[in-house]
């Protein structure tokens, strides 16, 4: 069987990883400034992380919700304890798109209508509602087409008021800083007016934070910079480290009814091992606080950068806008100097989203190699 071809892909074989490197099958060693696409949060093969998974496998990997799963207990109270929101309630899920999907729906159920606004430029996931929310005509069949979904610009709060009008809007589904868009950041007054309008029409305010989230930004939810709460926060990709775990984190006001939301595999033991492996490291090395401060410097030293028009983000989440297409100079960095950065929605921006334990000589390796290229 051939496998469908759906990836354009390196031709690069990768068989072996640890903290910020990863090594193909020819013993090449690369740096993985890109994390496996935001994913790798805590580092590869965190032995942390291996012994907690591994130790999870030899008890039990694997029963249904239809029992007590201790570990989602044990995962709820660390995320409650990272983000700061504790009086949350949690669902568990196993993807980015499953968790946006759930969210939407899970909004529609609470104030019983249907219309959700979504962003210019977002991206959201590939399954039914949560691709229906995605600025990307060519990955939306005519089976997810819906009018449910109303597009405005990221930050046009005039748009934005208007398309609450109509007063159907059962939510509204923002990313802080979108990913694949091109690390474009939503302003604190635009999600400032989010909170205020979801809060006058009855509406649920979702915050994206498969990609910007679990610590990131430099803060756990990269919503939270704007200071008010979402009501629903969505999250995946650093939550497991490589696991494939999503969740959702439900303000206390929406109430849950049983058999309202459900998965088979959602919050198995394994699953749950994995992120409560994560939540511990990154508590304990102070993970978020390196992502801020590395980031910082990190996107300092790019601004002095030639050949650089924008450099975006926030912590260890970060776009740079050259003048041209990227993707001869991220080619001459996987080959010529060893180092994994992700592309993007917008061709001329190439993304940076290393684990947040990466070190500073790792950032100026990716640096002097940038110099280099972008003297000559
Ligand atoms: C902001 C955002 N939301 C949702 C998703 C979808 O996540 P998944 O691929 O795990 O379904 C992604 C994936 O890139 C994303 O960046």
């Amino acid at each position: 069987m051939d496998l469908f071809k759906v990836y354009p892909l390196w031709d690069i074989d990768i068989v072996r990883a640890e903290g910020s490197y990863v090594w193909d099958d020819k013993g090449t060693r690369y740096l993985d400034m890109y994390g496996g696409h935001a994913v790798i949060s805590i580092g590869h093969t965190h032995p942390h992380y291996v012994d907690t998974v591994v130790n999870q496998l030899k008890h039990i990997g694997f029963y249904s919700n239809s029992v007590i799963i201790d570990q989602q207990r044990e995962l709820a109270d660390k995320l409650g304890e990272l983000s700061g929101k504790r009086d949350y309630q949690l669902f568990l899920c196993n993807s980015g798109a499953e968790a946006n999907e759930n969210a939407l729906k899970l909004a529609s159920f609470h104030n019983g209508k249907s219309k959700v606004i979504a962003m210019k430029g977002a991206f959201h996931g590939r399954t039914s509602l949560a691709v229906a929310a995605t600025d990307n005509p060519n990955i939306v069949a005519p089976v997810n087409r819906t009018d449910n979904v109303i597009f405005v610009p990221l930050n046009d709060e005039a748009a934005l008021e208007e398309a609450f009008k109509n007063n159907e809007i059962s939510s509204v589904i923002v990313e802080a800083i979108q990913g694949v868009g091109g690390i474009r950041i939503a302003s604190r007054e635009f999600l400032r007016k989010i909170r205020s309008l979801c809060d006058r029409y009855n509406a649920v305010y979702i915050a994206d934070e498969v990609q910007c989230g679990c610590g990131r930004t430099g803060q756990y939810y990269a919503s939270d910079w704007a200071d008010v709460h979402a009501d629903i926060y969505t999250m995946a990709k650093g939550l497991g480290n490589g696991f494939p775990i999503g969740a959702i984190a439900i303000a206390p006001h929406i109430a849950p009814k049983l058999g309202m939301l459900g998965t088979t595999f959602g919050g198995n033991h394994l699953g749950c091992a994995a992120a409560i492996a994560v939540a511990d490291v990154m508590a304990g090395d102070r993970l978020i606080d390196n992502a801020r401060e590395i980031g910082e410097y990190l996107t300092a030293e790019l601004k002095k950068l030639p050949g650089v028009k924008e450099v975006r983000g926030r912590g260890l989440m970060i776009g740079i806008e050259l003048f041209e297409d990227s993707a001869p100079l991220r080619k001459k960095l996987l080959f010529d100097e060893k180092i994994f950065v992700g592309s993007s929605g917008n061709k001329n921006v190439f993304r940076l989203l290393p684990a947040l334990n990466v070190k500073k000589e790792h950032v100026d390796a990716l640096l002097a190699a940038l110099r280099k290229l972008l003297t000559v």
